[in-house]
């Protein structure tokens, strides 16, 4: 069986997707850190963001690996780990411009693919349900109101010791959703077969249960 979880920024998808896949002992695939580590290694090698040829050309000629350790997931690009490098707001901001060229996406799809092959994933994204696996036995697509993933992020930064403006934060979130919704290729939207998860006011736990109870009745 795979599992399909897409969603806006925030809505709280990899701690939920790592922690389902936790319980039922499956993969956990987190491809929003593959646009990232590409929206990276960009800015690392000082290409324009708009340039999609090079963009894409730059994929084409790197490797980014995503390795399980611990329960953990490292992200290589090439042999540079680059997981803690992928998390700024400026990497978000750049991830979302990248997953708007059809070229980045259809190699994305490829590597995406490959990775669920062996069947017990549990994927997270954007178009999982929609693209990459539309054949995934449950599909959930998890959501929140704009408020509360804002506060979820600005918690979050503050248990690091990085002060941030709440309002900021919430127009990046609104900003970078409304361009993964209106691109041309794979947009963010729910697909038909997909069960709607509202996490707003209820705990990540209780969002793990009901996840589990979906999989149960369908295995
Ligand atoms: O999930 P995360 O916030 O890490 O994803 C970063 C960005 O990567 C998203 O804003 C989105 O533009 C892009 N993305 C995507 N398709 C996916 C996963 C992520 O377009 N399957």
């Amino acid at each position: 069986m795979n599992i399909a979880i897409d969603g806006p920024a925030g809505a709280g998808k990899s701690t939920v997707a790592q922690k389902v896949a936790g319980q039922l002992e499956y993969v956990y695939i987190d491809t929003g850190s593959m646009y990232r580590a590409l929206a990276w290694a960009v800015h690392h090698n000082q290409l324009a963001i708009e340039d999609e040829p090079s963009v894409s050309e730059l994929l084409q000629n790197n490797e980014i690996r995503l390795v399980r350790e611990h329960g953990q997931q490292t992200v290589f690009w090439n042999d540079k780990d680059v997981t803690g490098l992928i998390r700024s707001t400026e990497v978000s901001q750049y991830a979302s411009i990248v997953a708007s060229y059809g070229s980045v996406r259809e190699q994305m799809l490829v590597l995406q693919r490959n990775l669920a092959k062996q069947g017990n994933v549990v994927m997270d994204g954007r178009d999982i349900g929609t693209h990459v696996l539309p054949d995934a036995e449950v599909k959930i697509f998890l959501t929140a109101s704009s408020r509360e993933r804002a506060e979820r992020r600005w918690k979050e930064l503050l248990t690091k010791g990085i002060q941030t403006d709440l309002d900021e934060l919430e127009k990046e979130i609104e900003e970078r959703d409304l361009r993964d919704m209106s691109r041309e290729v794979a947009p963010l939207r729910q697909a038909d077969d997909a069960v709607l998860v509202d996490t707003t006011g209820i705990t990540i736990d209780e969002v793990v249960d009901r996840i589990l109870q979906i999989c149960e009745r369908t295995g």
